[in-house]
């Protein structure tokens, strides 16, 4: 009898640890205070389905601008106030990637360096990481994207295909057409392909719909969200058949490795082509077993590598290509401002990055697109060590994530930010673009997006040129435009009707 007491009394006891909130102290520090109640294994992942920005937004007003969530079976960090993600970043405080979002990233790489971190650069860490990373920023440099670009041809080459696309599709002003970052995917991958493989011919339907997949098996929804941080789950779901983030990676990887042949057989040391050729050098030079660029090592490190910059180069571009088309249609008298400078300073010309100066309007729309947008809201990072931020502790190996979209949308930084203003970025006489600090759409810190300037020459090369040619308009009340996304890997708009009507010049 006293046995089976004790064993009720044991079996509550559980059911009350798994269920209850975050102790109040560390070590003796304050800890984030936190949500009281939890569910086992999801912990308050269920806050993810409708609009988990606003639902931060709303709970900081109760804890402030840091507090604690269990995102599913760990502890997270979130971070809304822009002096503790100030403080977070610069100080390198949350320099690694989370735990168990990398336990998931391990199965879908199938491979761990020797020291136990993950292979490419968006998910690795310490040594390798600052390696990889090193190495694709130089590649980025090297091979075209800094200061003298030889891939302004490729982008800009994209943009008149991109147009001709357009063309077909306002044959007729009066049908409508629904945007939706599909619509400038093809081209963003086909600029960071080149890049990649040295391909000058786009991108087979295979590899396009094989990406398109991947991002999709990370669309916005509960399950996704948790296959992100369950590997058990994510494995089960894939032995059940379903489509996920490790079955459509095999994918990508395919054409991946069919690449990597390619160039092995074609390879000349002296005449480096692109980034794979650029890598096989790197491996072929590379005599100390300790690095990462040694022999085995080398080629795991280059497929993720490569996987890594193909992946986050894709969707962010279109995304935001996506975003730009409506708030061009909800602020019709910006897009006419935006026409204005263009027809003024470029005409019928085919535009260039040297125009960039000269159209410090359009400049400053753009900024304000990323502003608003902040295709990326957060920047998933974890502690590797006990740190403290603010007035709190936070314990080695916790779950980091920064609302940085609390930084573009924060009206003590940006005043009225639901307002589009691209006003915000140009000198009191409006004649010269002054570029926004905290507009921190890129990242911050160590981990800085580092395909940034691929992706502002994108943007603009894109935007000049469909502006140049279109006029989007908004087949209802633009009033009514919708601005809230659907916050999958990256916030997308929903889909918006436009009729894309050919400019007369
Ligand atoms: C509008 C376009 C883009 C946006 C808004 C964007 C944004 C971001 C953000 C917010 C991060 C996370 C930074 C952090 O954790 O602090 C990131 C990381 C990254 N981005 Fe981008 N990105 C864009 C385009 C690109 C392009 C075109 C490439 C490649 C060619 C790229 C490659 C990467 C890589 C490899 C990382 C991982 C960096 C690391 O972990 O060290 N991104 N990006």
């Amino acid at each position: 009898m006293v046995g089976a007491v004790l064993m009720v009394l044991i079996l509550c006891l559980q059911i009350f640890k798994m269920f209850r909130g975050f102790p109040s102290s560390y070590k003796g520090n304050k800890l984030p205070p936190g949500l009281r109640w939890s569910f086992p294994l999801i912990g308050h992942l269920y806050l993810f389905k409708g609009d988990p920005i606003g639902v931060f937004m709303k709970l900081s007003q109760t804890f402030g601008g840091m507090f604690l969530i269990n995102f599913g079976p760990s502890t997270a960090a979130i971070i809304l106030d822009p002096d503790f993600i100030d403080q977070a970043i610069k100080e390198d405080a949350i320099p690694s990637r989370p735990l168990k979002e990398m336990e998931s990233q391990a199965l879908i790489r199938g491979k761990r360096n020797p020291d136990g971190s993950l292979p490419g650069i968006a998910f690795s860490d310490g040594v390798i990481w600052r390696e990889q990373r090193k190495f694709a920023f130089q590649q980025l440099v090297n091979l075209g994207f800094g200061q003298n670009s030889s891939i302004e041809e490729v982008i800009r080459s994209e943009s008149e295909d991109m147009i001709r696309m357009l063309k077909v599709k306002s044959e007729d002003g009066a049908i409508s057409y629904v945007f939706t970052p599909n619509d400038f995917i093809r081209h963003a991958l086909n600029v960071v392909w080149h890049f990649v493989s040295g391909n000058e011919s786009p991108i087979s339907d295979e590899l396009l719909l094989a990406a398109k997949d991947f991002m999709k098996s990370q669309s916005p929804g509960f399950l996704s969200t948790l296959q992100l941080y369950s590997p058990t789950l994510l494995r089960l779901t894939a032995a059940l058949g379903q489509r996920n983030m490790l079955t459509s990676r095999r994918k990508v990887d395919e054409m991946i490795n069919q690449q990597i042949a390619d160039h092995k057989e074609s390879f000349d040391p002296l005449h480096v082509r692109d980034f794979i050729d650029a890598y096989l050098l790197k491996i072929r030079e590379t005599k100390n077993p300790e690095s990462s660029f040694y022999q085995e090592s080398g080629e795991v490190n280059m497929r993720n590598s490569m996987f890594d910059l193909f992946i986050a180069g894709l969707d962010t571009t279109a995304t935001t290509l996506s975003w730009a088309m409506v708030y061009m249609m909800r602020w019709p008298q910006i897009q006419t401002k935006v026409q204005e400078e263009i027809d003024r300073v470029i005409g019928d010309v085919v535009p260039s990055l040297k125009h960039r100066a000269l159209t410090p309007y359009v400049e400053a729309t753009l900024l304000e697109i990323q502003r608003m947008a902040c295709i990326v809201p957060w920047l998933p990072r974890a502690t590797v060590e006990d740190v403290v931020i603010g007035p709190y502790a936070i314990p080695k190996n916790t779950h980091v994530l920064c609302i940085i979209k609390n930084v573009t949308h924060n009206p003590s930084i940006f005043p009225q930010p639901q307002q589009f203003k691209p006003e915000r970025f140009l000198s009191a006489d409006g004649t010269k673009f002054e570029k926004g600090d905290r507009v921190v759409t890129f990242g911050m810190g160590k981990r800085k997006c580092p395909g940034e300037n691929m992706a502002r020459m994108e943007l603009y090369m894109f935007f000049v040129s469909i502006m140049q040619n279109f006029t989007i308009e908004s087949v209802c009340d633009p009033e009514e435009i919708p601005l809230r996304g659907n916050l999958g890997l990256v916030d997308e708009p929903q889909p918006c009707e436009a009729r894309i009507q050919t400019r007369c010049r």
